[in-house]
């Protein structure tokens, strides 16, 4: 059974988009996942279609109804979670791309941002997920993004190449720098140590540069590195 994907918006035609090349592109033609995009005003029943209306207690922009809302949820409702991509949500990580990609699949509701009805973000038990404090036009880039992520994890998707990658994210560091030939552009050269062929310095400096990066440019990440896994010491960093 192919891990299955369901996205919720009043832009469908924007699927698969970007998720219809490369890598996640050719596991969908593999049937390793699939995708369903299903136009919430569908769900409309009135003349003008309606899907959202003003909000309650006042104030700007538009709310979606919770009725038409849960009705596009009760169709595609099954044992997958569903999620509400929103910047109100908790921050997608790693870890929640790892928990989704392991499960049957998702449905992704990608609202207005001003707002869905809270009763059936409520009543349906929808998660929250932001992929950043940033806002979007729309939830629809977001779904993209999550679903990109989970679905280069499915097995059998990854090359080994890739699946490294991952091993050192999930260390949680950023990467070291890479080099290709030529070993001088520029006027610039390739460090030494990559030449020397000496391995366990080869590893010593990468393992070295990935704790420098990732302390100058993500001390959050760089706190939730315990002392006991780093290699180098903040002191002299
Ligand atoms: N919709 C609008 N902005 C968003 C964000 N940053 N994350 C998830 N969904 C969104």
């Amino acid at each position: 059974m192919s891990w299955r994907a369901t996205v919720l918006t009043l832009f469908p035609e924007m699927f698969p988009g970007p998720l219809g090349q490369s890598l996640a592109g050719r596991a969908l033609e593999r049937g390793i996942w699939s995708l369903a995009a299903r136009d919430i005003r569908a769900q409309a029943a009135d003349r003008h279609r309606t899907v959202d209306d003003t909000p309650f207690g006042g104030g700007a922009g538009m709310v979606m109804r919770p009725d038409i809302v849960d009705a596009a949820l009760a169709e595609c409702a099954d044992d997958r979670p569903a999620v509400f991509l929103t910047p109100r949500g908790r921050k997608l990580t790693q870890a929640t791309v790892r928990r989704l990609a392991e499960g049957p699949g998702v449905v992704l509701l990608c609202g207005r941002y001003e707002g869905v009805d809270q009763r059936v973000i409520e009543a349906r038990g929808l998660e929250e997920i932001s992929i950043g404090d940033y806002v979007l036009s729309g939830g629809e880039p977001a779904a993209m993004v999550l679903l990109d992520a989970c679905v280069r994890l499915l097995p059998g998707v990854m090359g080994a190449a890739e699946s490294a990658d991952e091993e050192s994210f999930s260390a949680g560091l950023l990467e070291y720098p890479h080099y290709t030939r030529p070993a001088e552009w520029q006027g610039r050269r390739v460090p030494d140590v990559l030449l020397s062929g000496n391995h366990a310095a080869i590893a010593a400096w990468r393992r070295a540069e990935a704790e420098r990066i990732t302390r100058e440019r993500r001390p959050d990440l760089w706190a939730g590195h315990g002392p006991e896994l780093r290699q180098s010491d903040v002191r002299g960093g």
